[in-house]
């Protein structure tokens, strides 16, 4: 199965999430400024919540892709409270471009100004991993 894995991290939580998943698939995590150069039956997607939305480096690069390119994409997220409405939102977009999302989806805690601190922690990474190992294998 071939995977990819991108994100968008303002902060470096999100890239910490998107590194322990790319561990787990055995791929890179790369940030959504890299082009998807070849077909990929899985694509974990990722951002930081920003007032209340994914970055928009996420939206354009959601924008690039075509069916023919992802097979079934899986959405993560970083947020200090939470993803919210954010899987709707990615799911929107991606059911624009006639790719599939999963309904599992995976958010933790990301630390913003005094909140959760030393978030993503190591149960976080821990999580994710279990998380992607979870979606690898079915
Ligand atoms: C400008 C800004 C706006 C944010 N807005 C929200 C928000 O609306 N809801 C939320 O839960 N977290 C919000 N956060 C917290 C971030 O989602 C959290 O710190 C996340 O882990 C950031 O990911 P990153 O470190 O990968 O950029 C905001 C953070 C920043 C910097």
């Amino acid at each position: 199965m071939r995977i990819a894995v991108r994100y968008y991290s303002r902060g470096g939580s999100t890239e910490k999430a998107a590194r322990a998943i790319a561990r787990e698939a055995g791929e890179r995590a790369e940030t959504t400024d890299k082009p998807l150069n070849r077909r990929v039956d899985l694509l974990f997607i990722g951002s930081g919540i920003y007032k209340g939305h994914i970055d928009s480096h996420v939206k354009d690069f959601i924008e690039s892709l075509s069916p023919d390119k992802v097979g079934k994409a899986v959405f993560f997220s970083t947020a200090m409270m939470g993803g919210g409405k954010s899987d709707e939102e990615v799911r929107k977009l991606l059911e624009k471009k006639g790719i599939p999302m999963d309904t599992r989806t995976f958010h933790c805690h990301g630390q913003f100004l005094f909140f959760h601190r030393g978030h993503p922690d190591r149960k976080d990474l821990l999580d994710a991993e279990i998380f992607a190992k979870k979606i690898i294998r079915k």
